[in-house]
């Protein structure tokens, strides 16, 4: 039986492992349970932070809306390389979609909470360059806004860091309603595991051909694995130097920042001090290695969010592919970098076979009253 499934996938090419591996990559699990933010599954609090997610009003400048950075119709990111608000930032905004299943939150991983996140941009001067202040003015001066957030978390008369641990926990409460469907690639790995050879054929042989290389020999699934698309874990890729950038600590900074964070999942803000995230933290160390390593991204719904990196360097999906296949310009890591990449000389079929497969990774959206600020 299995040599007969193996033969409708590809011939000759399947090893059990890389077959298992694409199985294994087909999202089954809900979104498990954030415990530090007791109303994550609570529908008024996520439309009070639908409200704040789209509100230019609360940022230093009155124009700038997490929305400014992370636009629902480009699957929450922006096109520009470095996401600009107040200021410009260093880096490029992520998506949003999906990403109450991330572990740690920013490309070096500073927040353990998609809460304790939202306060971060809230906060910078160069992204909204907001205050406790101006939530508090904003809460006043829209009344339907105002009522709202008063029914979920009571008087604004609180102190401001309780005001944005409030805040954070609506901005993440809408957030983990961003959720996106199955994909063409969850249907087929479906149909591999059911051997059901008419629903294997629905799928584009391309995209076939590509799967076989991202699970076997291009050995993206060693970072790129199970059915996020990612170890929720930290690597340095070596990128091509941008010229005009300094260079971006990464998980130290992130590590460090985390470190020092009042917000964290054993903070007095947080709703289980003790619990298993809170418990996590004391496991982690900073050590050198850290330098220069950068979360590795979900793949999902990655032909929504060009360009790509966390610098943005790269605008099509063909630019990436071409640096796993050539390495071209890659940046000498001091003794302490990893080696993990070795230039895979890919052909042009093979880019082509890898982008069709990354192109099946798309889910459908979350629904339109989701996309745009809330109708009260
Ligand atoms: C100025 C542009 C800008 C604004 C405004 C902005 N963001 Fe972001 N966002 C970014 C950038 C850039 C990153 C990556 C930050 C990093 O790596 O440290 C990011 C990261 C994130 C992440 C982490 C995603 C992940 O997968 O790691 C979340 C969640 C997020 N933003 C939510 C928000 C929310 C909620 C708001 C509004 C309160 C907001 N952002 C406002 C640019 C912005
Ligand atoms: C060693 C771990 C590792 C391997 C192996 C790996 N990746 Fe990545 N990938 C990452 C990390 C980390 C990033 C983000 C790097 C950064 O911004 O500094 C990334 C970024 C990407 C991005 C950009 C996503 C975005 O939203 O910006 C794509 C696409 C991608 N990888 C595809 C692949 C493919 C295809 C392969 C196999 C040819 C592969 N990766 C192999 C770790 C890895």
């Amino acid at each position: 039986m299995l040599a007969h499934l193996l033969l409708l996938v590809a011939p000759a090419q399947v090893t059990d492992p890389v077959l298992a591996a694409m199985m294994r990559a087909e999202r089954r699990v809900e979104v498990a349970q954030d415990e530090t933010n007791a109303l994550e599954d609570s529908p008024a609090a996520a439309r009070v932070g639908q409200a704040l997610f789209y509100n230019s009003s609360i940022s230093s400048n009155g124009k700038v809306s997490c929305a400014t950075c992370h636009e629902p119709s480009l699957g929450f990111t922006t096109r520009e390389p470095l996401a600009r608000g107040v200021g410009l930032t260093e880096r490029n905004a992520p998506t949003l979609l999906d990403v109450s299943r991330r572990r740690w939150f920013g490309w070096g991983g500073r927040n353990d909470s998609l809460w304790s996140q939202a306060i971060v941009p809230l906060l910078a001067p160069q992204e909204m360059g907001s205050s406790a202040e101006q939530l508090r003015r904003a809460l006043q001066a829209q009344p339907e806004l105002g009522r709202a957030w008063t029914k979920v978390h009571g008087e604004s008369a609180v102190s401001d860091d309780v005001l944005l641990a409030q805040a954070g926990k609506s901005l993440a409460a809408y957030q983990r309603r961003l959720v996106t469907g199955r994909s063409a690639f969850d249907d087929y790995a479906r149909a591999l595991r059911d051997k059901d050879a008419a629903a294997q054929a629905q799928y584009p042989p391309l995209a076939a051909q590509g799967a076989l290389l991202f699970f076997g020999r291009a050995g993206c699934r060693s970072c790129h694995v199970g059915p996020e698309f990612t170890d929720e874990e930290f690597h340095d890729l070596g990128l091509p130097p941008v010229r005009g950038r300094k260079p971006d600590e990464g998980r130290r900074e992130g590590l460090r920042l985390l470190a020092a964070d009042r917000f964290r999942a054993d903070s007095a803000f947080s709703d289980a001090p003790r619990g298993l995230r809170a418990q996590e933290l004391a496991f982690l160390a900073a050590t050198d290695d850290d330098w220069g390593r950068f979360k590795t991204p979900s793949l999902r719904n990655v032909t929504r969010t060009a360009p790509y990196m966390h610098t943005g360097q790269f605008g099509t999906l063909q630019e990436v592919l071409r640096f796993y296949s050539t390495l071209e310009g890659a940046a000498p890591r001091g003794h302490h970098g990893e080696t993990v990449l070795k230039p895979l000389h890919l052909t042009e079929d093979e880019l082509k076979a890898l982008e069709a497969f990354l192109q099946t990774l798309e889910g459908s959206l979350p629904p339109d009253e989701l996309l745009r600020p809330p109708v009260w």
